[in-house]
């Protein structure tokens, strides 16, 4: 497939149904404001060149928040009164660029996934004009002014519309230039728009899943699709050893224990935290804390490990995942682990960002035995449950 692609991604609304503290696209739908995940998307896709975020005015500072970070994003432009005028807004950014063809979005629709975006390309190159419909599984009735049914509508003929709609580009900028000129301005899809200006216009799969979050109940009906969609539920293990030297204290799950020997090791030489630091890369494939933070390197030389686990967390927010549990198991005859337990919980929940019932600290002596059953060493364990989108890397 050949040809420049760009997406544009409409987010002026007020969200005035939804209601809320903020427009809705800045609302939080599983810890990130909608508007992230919606242009990640497309900024992910391989084939989008470029995405082009149209934005009210007086919310540049939450789209500043809440686009953070995001790389190859183009600078937003002011929308309209209307959705269709927001549309032209981003059209008529997009005209030097003249892409070949043009996805438009709206922000609301945080769930479309890759594979749809695949299918609005192909078929907005082989049609010019394509928008993804689902079909209609209810019976639907035609009613008059007192709810009497006149009509039972043959359904297989009806497709439910959804975004993103592809359009050739000059098609599309010429009909809204048009429309604009004659003075409509109460479109509420481009296609009805490319439809008025005399366009075919196809329509082409779409994904139930890619729902549009409008109303306060859809939130809490988004929240769920999320986590239903964290289905691929992964486990790692983590293990580290450190040896006792001199000292008044040891680090243990980021607190600090009073003991009659110190540790020694990478950064603070905190056992439990870069066990379940490992847990966590190795649940997510990604390497090791050596690979991350490697000892040779001056820098993590007593460094507080918080920072290792912070930095593991996020990478598993990254690919949109969650931690579903922590859990560690340290190993040594002293310091006793038990009356510290609670407080190391507590701080792990806290650096990962989890609930505290997230998180299991279990200690166990070696009944003399070994290593640690001399007192030379401390050893901990630690298991990860993470969950990441089904479909992913
Ligand atoms: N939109 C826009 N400019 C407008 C109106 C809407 O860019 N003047 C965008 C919205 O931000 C949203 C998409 O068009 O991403 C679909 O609109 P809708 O779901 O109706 O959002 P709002 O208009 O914000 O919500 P409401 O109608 O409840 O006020
Ligand atoms: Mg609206």
């Amino acid at each position: 497939m050949t040809g420049t692609v760009a997406a544009i991604v409409v987010a002026a609304g007020r969200g005035e149904r939804a209601g809320g503290d903020v427009p809705k696209q800045y609302r939080n739908i599983a810890g990130e404001p909608m508007i992230r995940p919606t242009l990640r998307a497309f900024l992910n896709h391989a084939l989008v060149g470029v995405v082009q975020p149209v934005i009210n005015a007086s919310d540049a500072q939450l789209y500043r928040a809440a686009t953070a970070g995001l790389e190859k994003l183009s600078a937003p432009v002011p929308g309209g009164a209307t959705r269709q005028a927001s549309v032209r807004a981003g059209l008529e950014a997009l005209a030097v660029r003249a892409p070949d063809l043009v996805l438009i979005h709206d922000a609301a629709r945080p769930f479309l996934s890759g594979a749809l975006v695949d299918r609005a390309i192909a078929a907005g190159k082989s049609a010019g004009a394509a928008v993804p419909g689902i079909v209609v599984a209810d019976t639907v009735k035609a009613i008059d002014g007192e709810a009497i049914v006149v009509e039972t509508i043959d359904r297989s003929r009806l497709r439910i519309v959804q975004t993103p709609q592809a359009f050739a580009f000059d098609l599309i900028l010429d009909a809204h230039r048009r429309a604009a000129a004659a003075g409509l301005d109460s479109f509420t899809d481009d296609a009805a728009l490319a439809e008025w200006a005399g366009h075919r216009v196809s329509v082409f799969e779409g994904d139930a899943g890619n729902v549009k979050v409008t109303t306060n109940d859809d939130f809490d009906r988004a929240e769920i699709l999320h986590l239903a969609g964290l289905a691929d539920v992964r486990t790692g293990n983590g293990f580290d050893v450190h040896a006792f030297v001199d000292g008044d204290h040891v680090m243990l799950g980021g607190v600090r224990i009073p003991h009659s020997r110190g540790v020694t090791g990478h950064s603070d030489a905190d056992v439990a935290l870069h066990a379940l630091v490992d847990a966590i890369l190795g649940a997510l494939a990604d390497g090791d804390i050596g690979t991350h933070f490697p000892p040779s390197d001056p820098q993590w030389e007593g460094a507080s490990s918080d920072r290792f686990l912070a930095f593991a967390c996020e990478r598993v927010r990254a690919r949109r995942g969650i931690i579903a549990h922590l859990d560690v198991t340290v190993v040594c005859e002293t310091p006793r682990v038990s009356p510290h337990r609670d407080a190391m919980r507590t701080r792990i929940a806290a650096i990962a960002g989890i609930t505290v019932e997230r998180v299991g600290v279990k200690a166990t002596t070696s009944e003399k035995l070994g290593f640690t059953g001399r007192g030379e060493g401390i050893v901990a364990m630690a298991t990860a449950t993470i969950r990441l989108p089904w479909g992913g890397v």
